[in-house]
């Protein structure tokens, strides 16, 4: 282990030079025009761990999807086996003027490299496949790996479910490191204990057949955007209720521990999450504490409306159409499915007579529980305490990870969801950025997390 640590400390100059080149691959899932983009990410991968030795493919199972990058080491047989799973796609770098430096050319400012990727998810996975080439420079990983890095978590493809799940018996493993998190708001390193899944839908309003001229049919017309907006303020009341018939039913309660644990830093968090947010009060359902509310409950949020005439001055009109891209972070035990049902239905009852709303699924994953003492995390746990000086904390992660209930039901191992991104690394909004030093020590945590397995 030391040998691998001394490698990294010597090397992190070349190890952060790598960061930034795989930050200059504009790895977009969402947009098709970046396909190529995502591929040659793909490829950089493949290469960087076929020259260590690893044995690698790139695995097509959906057509048109981002490949799968898939990479196997047996070279400790009777050893533990660890699966490392990450993402190369980033989300869209939109509002591009919100950059101080442009997303896809990596900056180095105090100490944080700015680039989108930078926090989510790169620094992570590449900072796992640094771990491994300096345990391969200092005489070999002690125990077997399998890489899973795939193009499509930020636009939930169906392409590594589809692997999983059609080799799940293949992919024995003891335990699945999810690395495609962070710490916690205090700069804790953090072991979710569960991930919020995610229902995404687009609401179509579509009203007269053409745009119309406002003051000659205003007044008689329906307006989709109108209709839209009132549905869209309808789904959620001002505390923060989602209003959707059925929606809170199958939500557990948060444990008696984690509510305890919460109570304590209520005040403190709220003050954190004001000044990372930059909003003048913060807001959500009367009741609950602020870590339940970003974390234990479900929400529903707006992410993007699409109508009508948003160019310079004014046009006079009424739209033909509009639309929205609306998400609700699910909690245990929440079915998306029955969800989804039951919103169809309520977006009926909500229109108006001449505006008709059609809700399309744009992907969805079920919540997932995580168990945090198995031998595996308590590995985890050794690591970060011996690389950061602090204990790690058991968090409820907001975010949804797709893959993670195929993990838990196509292969079964446990799984550790964790990483070195920071709350304030801005990840999915400009002048995303990443602590250099996290990304080293990172690094570190992950040498001494694998040396730890290989002595289990
Ligand atoms: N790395 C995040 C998920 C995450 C966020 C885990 C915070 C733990 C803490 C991941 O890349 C992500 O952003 N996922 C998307 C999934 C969605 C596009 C289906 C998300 O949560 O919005
Ligand atoms: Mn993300």
């Amino acid at each position: 282990m030391d040998a691998a640590l001394s490698k990294a400390k010597a090397s992190r100059d070349a190890d952060l030079a790598d960061l930034v080149e795989e930050l200059r691959i504009p790895s977009v899932s969402a947009v098709p025009a970046h396909r190529d983009d995502c591929i040659r990410n793909a490829r950089w991968l493949q290469a960087r761990m076929e020259a260590l030795g690893i044995e690698t493919k790139l695995v097509d199972v959906v057509d048109g999807g981002m490949p799968l990058v898939v990479g196997d080491w047996n070279g400790r047989p009777g050893k533990q086996h660890l699966t490392i799973y990450g993402h190369y796609d980033v989300q869209p770098p939109d509002p591009l003027e919100g950059w101080k430096s442009p997303p896809f050319e990596p900056e180095v400012r105090e100490g944080h490299i700015y680039a989108r990727g930078s926090a989510d998810s790169k620094g992570n996975h590449l900072a796992t496949l640094k771990a491994v080439e300096h345990l391969f420079a200092a005489g070999g990983p002690p125990i077997n790996l399998r890489f899973l890095i795939e193009g499509e978590e930020e636009s939930s493809g169906d392409t590594i479910a589809g692997y999983v799940r059609a080799n799940g018996s293949k992919l024995k493993t003891d335990a699945v490191l999810v690395w495609d998190g962070g710490f916690d708001e205090f700069g804790s390193p953090a072991l979710a204990t569960a991930l919020r899944g995610i229902l995404y839908v687009e609401l179509h309003a579509s009203g007269p057949a053409v745009d119309l001229h406002s003051g000659t049919f205003g007044g008689v017309a329906p307006n989709p955007i109108n209709t839209l907006a009132r549905i869209i303020g309808e789904l959620k009341d001002r505390n923060g209720h989602i209003t959707i018939p059925g929606f809170y039913d199958a939500v557990l309660k948060p444990t008696d521990d984690e509510l305890a644990g919460w109570k304590v830093k209520e005040r403190h968090y709220a003050e954190t999450i004001r000044q990372m947010t930059g909003v003048r009060a913060l807001e959500g359902e009367p009741g609950f504490l602020i870590a339940e509310r970003a974390g234990s409950r479900p929400t529903l949020d707006a992410n993007g409306i699409i109508g009508g005439y948003t160019g310079d001055g004014s046009k006079t009109v009424i739209p033909a159409r509009a639309s929205a891209k609306v998400s609700m972070r699910l909690v245990p035990n929440q079915d998306w499915k029955a969800i989804l049902a039951s919103l169809e239905k309520y977006v009926v009852e909500l229109t108006t007579p001449g505006v008709q709303v059609n809700v399309v699924d744009l992907g969805s994953s079920p919540p997932v529980v995580c168990g945090a003492d198995h031998a595996a995390a308590r590995a985890l746990r050794a690591a970060y305490t011996e690389t950061y000086g602090k204990e790690t904390a058991l968090v409820r992660a907001g975010g949804s990870i797709p893959v993670a209930v195929d993990f838990q039901e196509a292969i079964g191992a446990p799984m550790m969801v964790s990483g070195i991104s920071q709350a304030d690394d801005a990840a999915h909004s400009p002048n995303e950025h990443l602590v250099v030093d996290m990304y080293h020590r990172g690094i570190e945590a992950v040498i001494r997390f694998i040396c730890k397995l290989g002595d289990q």
